[in-house]
């Protein structure tokens, strides 16, 4: 399997950065109880050291600048984030003793708030009435102020923010597969999972289905996710190669979230119960195809991110 930081010149050890992916694929049982003939798969993404997707990619980012020189010890990693990434820069920069700015919007949880302090970065909050978009301006505007002083990765148009699922998710998804997969779901934030994996997962099987799912209107409660229509897009993202794209309502997304808790034991986060249901949307609409579909999710984060979050003290699903 391709390790996250192939090209790295930087001598990790047994380190932290070696135990970013190959998470697990469960599946779903319950929910496909209720499907025809259809295989559910999750792919486990909190299992990530950082509690995230996004240690793939900021890990991935950080080795390549290091070995390109981008990055050096007099430098700080400036970047913009909903959460995850900043996570991920915070925990690998205080592992590898780089320093962290991030420009974060105000309102994201605050037990990602905590977490994020706890790693000891230097942390700008956003008018949380301009979303992600907000944090990326503001990030700019300190590196063009300040360009000497930081390495700003960018992920929103880092090529290797997609390569890392390029080469880590696709290839263990094909594999914990044994290549049997049908369908690919991922949620829209930078794209960089949706468009790394799925590009490497079509490569390996022309005919695979490529879902992308995104929140249904501009003002919404999924975390990590990207109203593509009214928001900066990245320049990364690669619309055409959805098969299928969904919006989700953040409702549907919360209810999908409590039913992973307490029908399959899986805590995880908001933007997971919208991929599922976007996965269920791609189910029903799919033609008479022949032969059952195997549908393989992914879940970026867990649910104790979320738990200060109402949703939770709804009467259940
Ligand atoms: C919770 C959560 N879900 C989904 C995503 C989307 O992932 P990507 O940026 O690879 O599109 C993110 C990204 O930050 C996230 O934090």
């Amino acid at each position: 399997m391709t390790p996250v930081c192939e090209t790295a010149q930087i001598t990790t050890g047994q380190s932290l950065l070696d135990a970013i992916g190959r998470t697990p694929l469960f599946r779903l049982s319950q929910m496909e109880q209720s499907l025809e003939s259809v295989e559910l798969y999750a792919k486990a993404e909190w299992f990530n050291p950082g509690g995230s997707v996004k240690d793939r990619p900021a890990a991935r980012m950080i080795c390549e600048a290091v070995s390109s020189g981008q990055l050096t010890h007099d430098r700080r990693i400036l970047d913009a984030t909903s959460g995850n990434t900043g996570i991920a820069y915070a925990m690998i920069g205080a592992a590898l003793g780089y320093g962290v700015t991030l420009c974060v919007p105000a309102n994201i949880t605050q037990e990602r708030k905590r977490i994020l302090s706890a790693y000891g970065p230097e942390v700008i909050f956003t008018d949380p009435l301009e979303g992600s978009d907000g944090a990326i301006r503001e990030a700019r505007r300190r590196f063009a102020e300040n360009s000497g002083r930081y390495f700003y990765p960018d992920q929103y148009n880092n090529d290797f923010n997609w390569r890392a699922h390029y080469d880590t998710p696709a290839a263990e998804i094909w594999e914990q597969t044994q290549g049997r997969v049908t369908h690919f779901v991922a949620g829209l934030g930078t794209s960089g999972t949706f468009v790394g994996a799925g590009r490497r997962l079509r490569e390996l099987k022309p005919d695979i289905t490529l879902v992308s799912v995104q929140p249904d209107a501009p003002f919404h409660g999924l975390e990590g996710l990207k109203h593509m229509e009214t928001a900066m897009v990245p320049g990364i993202y690669e619309p055409s190669l959805a098969d299928l794209d969904f919006g989700v309502a953040t409702d549907d997304a919360y209810a999908m979230t409590r039913r992973l808790a307490s029908e399959e034991g899986l805590l995880v986060g908001i933007s997971s119960g919208a991929a599922l249901a976007g996965a269920l949307q791609a189910i029903q609409a799919r033609a008479a195809a022949a032969g059952g579909p195997v549908v393989v999710v992914v879940f970026p984060d867990g649910g104790e991110r979320y738990l200060s979050e109402n949703f939770w003290n709804e009467p259940a699903p």
